[in-house]
């Protein structure tokens, strides 16, 4: 019997059709992609287990796409019809030019949603720049209200520097920010309740996010806590989370609220409940890699096509092809699911 090597046995692209030369950029799946997460750095001052080692090797400075090249990348994807930008790391407030390169993201027309991922530590004096900037939103990831337990899952103090950040955001006039949250067994799991309060109380929406196998060391499903069991925890406590009527079919957050008291929680269950039937999203890494999904094992390097603002054709060809490549789905709860090389960090959130 021929033996199939692994990577083939995996879902690939419905390939019966053929790619469109015009259009929307759409997968052979149909999937219309509007979403674009661009990686300004994979540096970051924390170390959260669930992301990455504690001895990272970073990519060369050299290897960086510039703020140009990115605004290029953008400019492309932007004409191709995407139109939610975010920006994320490793953490991209460590990034020198972040302010200059969100206000050059800033003056390019089509973009409805100009976003960024934070961990919040460098946020107290670069929210009201990044606002002034053109930033729309901001995301800022916490995971627990214990120091203890931050420098425990993070490697690194600095609990009370998000918590400066996050009322910085606030200041600065950000609204709509949103919580993000891993929730690892018997480490925050007691933080479930003392999270959603804090976020109700100041007005954040907070979404617990399931624990994906995209960290540096080998994924134990069973420290995950998934989606369903947070959700009962918050029901134990509160009452009924119900889901909200006009959920967005593309995000990746399910979101409910509370029958009885106000609040709004979300979960990403990209574990127990896929969503990649719905997904609208690509990914720029910060070395200029496009790539088509969380997991993918192949990317697109786009440094070759940048440098020339009048001939966008190869940049054009190369997003097209991208999404047309994306499989269906990532299939981490299937045997024949592979880890991609890259960890979070170097990807981007
Ligand atoms: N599983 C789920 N979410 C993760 N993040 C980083 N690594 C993982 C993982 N393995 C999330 C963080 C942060 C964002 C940048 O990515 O919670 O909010
Ligand atoms: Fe840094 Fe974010 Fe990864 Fe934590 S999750 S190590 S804050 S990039």
């Amino acid at each position: 019997m021929q033996r199939i090597p692994l990577i083939q046995r995996r879902w690939t692209a419905n390939h019966s059709g053929s790619m469109p030369l015009s259009g929307p950029l759409m997968d052979s799946f149909g999937r219309t992609h509007r979403s674009l997460r661009v990686s300004v750095t994979d540096r970051c001052n924390l170390r959260c287990t669930y992301c990455m080692p504690e001895e990272a090797s970073f990519l060369p400075e050299k290897h960086l796409l510039s703020g140009r090249q990115m605004g290029e990348v953008v400019a492309v994807g932007v004409a191709l019809g995407l139109d939610k930008i975010r920006l994320t790391g490793g953490e991209p407030l460590l990034r020198r030019d972040l302010v200059d390169i969100v206000h050059q993201l800033g003056q390019i027309r089509g973009i409805r949603d100009l976003s960024l991922t934070t961990n919040g530590i460098l946020l107290r004096d670069l929210a009201r720049p990044l606002r002034l900037a053109g930033l729309h939103r901001l995301t800022i990831s916490l995971d627990t209200l214990n120091e203890g337990t931050f420098s425990r899952l993070s490697r690194r103090p600095g609990l009370d520097r998000v918590l400066e950040g996050i009322a910085a955001a606030k200041n600065a006039g950000f609204q709509g920010t949103k919580i993000n949250a891993v929730i690892l067994k018997g480490i925050n799991e007691t933080e479930i309740i003392p999270l959603a309060d804090f976020a109700r109380e100041n007005n954040l929406a907070l979404r617990f996010i399931e624990s994906m196998p995209i960290g540096a060391d080998p994924w134990d499903r069973q420290a995950m806590v998934s989606g369903p069991e947070i959700k009962k925890i918050l029901e134990d406590m509160w009452g009924p989370l119900i889901p909200v009527p006009e959920q967005n079919p593309h995000a990746p957050a399910m979101d409910f609220h509370f029958a009885d008291r106000p609040g709004r929680i979300g979960l990403i269950m990209s574990v127990t409940h896929p969503f990649c039937g719905q997904c609208d999203r690509l990914r720029l890494t910060a070395d200029g890699k496009l790539r088509n999904c969380l997991f993918s094992l192949q990317e697109t390097d786009l440094r070759d096509c940048l440098g020339s603002v009048t001939d966008t054709t190869g940049l054009t060809l190369r997003f097209r092809q991208s999404v047309w490549d994306k499989w269906e789905g990532h299939e981490i709860n299937s045997a024949r699911f592979l880890k991609p090389n890259r960890t979070m960090h170097a990807i981007g959130g």
